[in-house]
């Protein structure tokens, strides 16, 4: 329930809002929303029966939640950047591991790289407090938390599913 609904339906959320906004044709725009519509309801869907499993837990429950999304966030981080490059950039002559290391090492990536994930996932974790002092920074280190993270605005089809 946690790394699906809470953390895989988020990154859905987040991936049709992005393709919703970049799409220039009208129902092609309709469709991805009805699309994250759905996906939010999937997230909400595990989040709020979460709450309780989370406030039940032991701290030794607790913080093996919190290790286990940082870990499946972290995993997905990486290899969502690698797998694009590998996919495509033999056909433009680029080598996928040179072009991950010059972008994790841009002082900007954390502010480039963070939206897919602060988009909902993160939202979700925040809201189960499965995000502490202990894992922020290696968030912060990864990319994946940018900036103030209760600060962004919340998606209305997302708040709409809560
Ligand atoms: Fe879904």
């Amino acid at each position: 329930m946690l790394g699906m609904q809470a953390l895989f339906e988020g990154m859905a959320v987040a991936v049709f809002d992005c393709l919703g906004r970049a799409a220039r044709n009208p129902l092609r725009v309709d469709i991805l929303r009805c699309v994250k519509v759905d996906e939010a309801r999937h997230t909400a869907v595990g989040v709020l029966p979460m709450r309780r499993v989370v406030q039940e837990a032991s701290e030794e429950e607790r913080a093996g939640l919190e290790d286990f999304d940082f870990e499946i966030l972290a995993t997905l981080n990486a290899n969502q950047n690698l797998d694009m490059l590998r996919v495509s950039g033999s056909r433009y002559g680029i080598d996928p591991d040179t072009i991950v290391q010059v972008a994790l090492s841009l002082p900007e990536w954390p502010e480039l790289n963070n939206k897919i994930f602060m988009h909902t996932a993160v939202l979700n974790l925040s809201r189960l407090e499965l995000i502490t002092e202990r894992t922020e920074g290696l968030y912060r280190q990864r990319g994946i938390i940018y900036g103030d993270r209760f600060g962004h605005a919340i998606d209305p089809d997302v708040a709409a599913a809560f």
